[in-house]
């Protein structure tokens, strides 16, 4: 069945779907994000997407054109609209973008001219990349560029200008190719993943930077919250490379892959160099909650 997008109050076909090569996305990359997935065709935490999305849109001065009810109401409708498209194994990201709609040339881009650009689709949940991290776990490497500064943009506004993560992600690819980057701020402490937070377990306590520095995950929530139902202590903090060189265990959260092990960081083991109880425990509670094995899923894609 062909895909079925949403485009500024219309559901059409993904290739009848446009946008102007005007539109401040383009010229801006002023577009405010989110991204939900399903776990067995259900989106997981969709309220709490919205809600973050919001926040963002408030945060950027966009005017959607629809509250946060009718926003979660169109989003379901364009997931049902889809759901033939997943097989029973499968999942799918929903995704939002929206931006500030027309951009003119020349006039003040700091005012929205007309309506904004509100686009939901689905996607296949491609969870290939990080299959083989849940045995094996990943290699967690510092690149040279730094997040961009909070003073500069709050990383809680969760948008679509991507550079920075990027070419962060990049120059840690060009360490390990299987890389994933652990982005450092301007003063050297832990922020955050290109798409993900950063975990790590320290004599039992489970440890993690405060969003003052990286987005306020949804996954990272998660881990949290399951944590505080295991009984494991938690602390938000800042967190230096020493703090990750020198832990029990590290892992990332994000979306499509819930908790991703790291067992390497700067090419150092992570505590014994495999991957830790605790990562274990709050990936298979994680399973529990969703009532799908998160890691055979994503292992059932490579074989
Ligand atoms: C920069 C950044 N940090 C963290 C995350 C993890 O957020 P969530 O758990 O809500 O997917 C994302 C997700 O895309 C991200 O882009």
């Amino acid at each position: 069945m062909a895909r079925m997008v949403y485009i500024s109050g219309r559901m059409l076909l993904e290739p009848d779907a446009r946008i102007s090569i005007f539109d401040s996305a383009v010229m801006l990359a002023d577009t405010v994000t989110e991204s939900t997935r399903t776990f067995r065709h259900k989106p997981f935490k969709l309220e709490a997407h919205i809600e973050r999305l919001y926040q963002s849109l408030k945060l950027v001065r966009i005017d959607p054109g629809m509250s946060a009810d009718k926003m979660l109401r169109t989003t379901l409708d364009v997931f049902e609209a889809n759901l033939d498209n997943y097989g029973p194994g499968d999942d799918c990201w929903i995704v939002h973008n929206i931006s500030r709609g027309l951009s003119i040339a020349g006039a003040d881009p700091t005012v929205q001219v007309g309506a904004a650009t509100v686009m939901i689709f689905t996607q296949f949940m491609d969870l290939k990349p990080w299959a083989r991290f849940y045995t094996e776990g990943c290699h967690g490497v510092t690149p040279v560029s730094r997040a961009v500064p909070s003073q500069s943009l709050d990383p809680r506004i969760k948008n679509r200008s991507r550079l920075a993560y990027t070419l962060a992600e990049m120059e840690a690819k060009q360490v390990d190719p299987l890389a994933q980057s652990v982005i450092l701020d301007i003063d050297g402490h832990v922020s955050e993943n290109k798409g993900g937070n950063i975990f790590c377990v320290t004599k039992g306590v489970l440890r993690t930077p405060s969003t003052v520095n990286c987005l306020a995950g949804i996954s990272r929530a998660t881990a949290l919250e399951l944590a505080k139902k295991l009984g494991i202590p938690t602390e938000e903090t800042v967190l230096q490379p020493y703090d990750l060189a020198t832990a029990d265990e590290m892992f990332f959260t994000s979306t499509p892959y819930c908790i991703m092990p790291s067992t390497r960081f700067n090419n150092h083991p992570v505590g014994d160099g495999t991957v830790g109880p605790i990562t274990k425990r709050l990936l298979d509670a994680w399973s529990d909650l969703v009532g799908l094995d998160i890691a055979a899923q994503a292992k059932a894609q490579i074989n």
